[in-house]
């Protein structure tokens, strides 16, 4: 992405965005019997689990202070981010540096905090549970089920485009038609003064909002995934915002008020990079494994063992 290449001015009203959120709340029930005990965002993801993907992709962004909104049963979520003394006492001793390394490195990532939830009223309720960390200040929300290809710049570009411009910026992405009814859509427009982009068309301006449209009622393609930098102002309409989609509060319906209302713009940056979806099982999978490719110690060792047994599955579906 290169249209917002310029952090431009950054006013007096727009401070610096320090503060991440990581809704971390949900039950996990599509990849039960394994979440009955252990929640889902500790699932692994090759070698790490999954929220410590977003926690480095916040840490890289320079977003320092991340609070974490957990529910019963996330224990090991907040034991993660923890330092573990006995472990890595054992490893010093083993003189296990390559491991050691590894297990301090998450402590040293971000200031962790935690609040509960409390009770599972949506993504909205959940933003709004982290509303006295926050304070009056903009912040960063990011999903957990949604992962961010590591060295992706998307949510650099989504602060710049805070600073810029002020109020809040959503991630979008374009999907296929029959996918809308999954995610928030947004209606968008050219954003003004793009900042002498290249006019690609990666920043533009919000103008409507719909949680999970059935495909007849999208207002477009484009999706929102589940990185946003919000305006404090986000709060007082969660306050006041009713039950929508599902029974639950969703900060799509705060989002959309914002982005009808004039006074504070709603932004989005549409990404073309890579996003991992960990939010079902086949998906989680195919996470996994494209993960694994890129990696560069487990990689080409499993990418030659997986082009074999694709080979030999060919083989055995043409023989069988
Ligand atoms: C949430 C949001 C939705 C967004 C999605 C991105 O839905 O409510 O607007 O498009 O995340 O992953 P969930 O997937 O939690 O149901």
């Amino acid at each position: 992405m290169n249209a917002i290449t310029s952090a431009g001015a950054a006013s007096a009203a727009s401070p610096t965005v320090t503060k991440a959120v990581i809704p971390a709340a949900g039950l996990g029930t599509r990849f039960l019997p394994a979440t009955k005990a252990t929640p889902k965002e500790m699932l692994p993801v090759v070698d790490r689990p999954a929220i410590q993907y977003v926690v480095e992709e916040a840490s890289a962004a320079g977003l320092d202070d991340v609070l974490l909104v957990t529910g019963r049963n996330k224990r090991a979520v907040e034991d993660h981010f923890d330092n573990n003394t006995e472990l890595e006492h054992v490893l010093a001793a083993k003189g296990d540096t390559e491991r050691l390394e590894a297990v301090r490195q998450v402590t040293g990532l971000a200031r962790m905090h935690h609040v509960r939830q409390g009770a599972p009223l949506g993504l909205g309720h959940a933003v709004l549970c982290a509303r006295s960390h926050v304070g009056d200040e903009p912040f960063a929300v990011l999903l957990g089920d949604d992962l961010i290809g590591p060295g992706e710049t998307l949510l650099e570009e989504m602060l710049r485009v805070r600073a810029r411009y002020g109020g809040s910026v959503i991630a979008l992405m374009r999907v296929e038609p029959d996918q809308t009814h999954l995610y928030g859509c947004a209606a968008v427009e050219p954003a003004e003064d793009a900042d002498g982009g290249d006019g690609d068309g990666t920043l533009v301006r919000v103008t409507d909002l719909v949680e999970k449209p059935a495909r007849e009622a999208a207002p477009s393609r484009y999706a929102v995934i589940g990185r946003y930098v919000l305006d404090p102002a986000v709060f007082d309409v969660l306050e006041t915002t009713t039950p929508g989609h599902g029974g639950e509060i969703q900060l799509t319906d705060a989002l959309r008020e914002l982005a009808t209302s004039d006074e504070h713009p709603v932004h989005g940056v549409i990404f073309s990079g890579r996003r991992y979806d960990t939010g079902d099982r086949a998906s989680y999978l195919r996470t996994i494994v494209e993960l694994a490719c890129e990696r560069p110690d487990l990689g080409p060792d499993f990418r030659q063992w997986l082009s074999e047994f694709v080979l030999s599955g060919r083989r055995m579906a043409a023989t069988g």
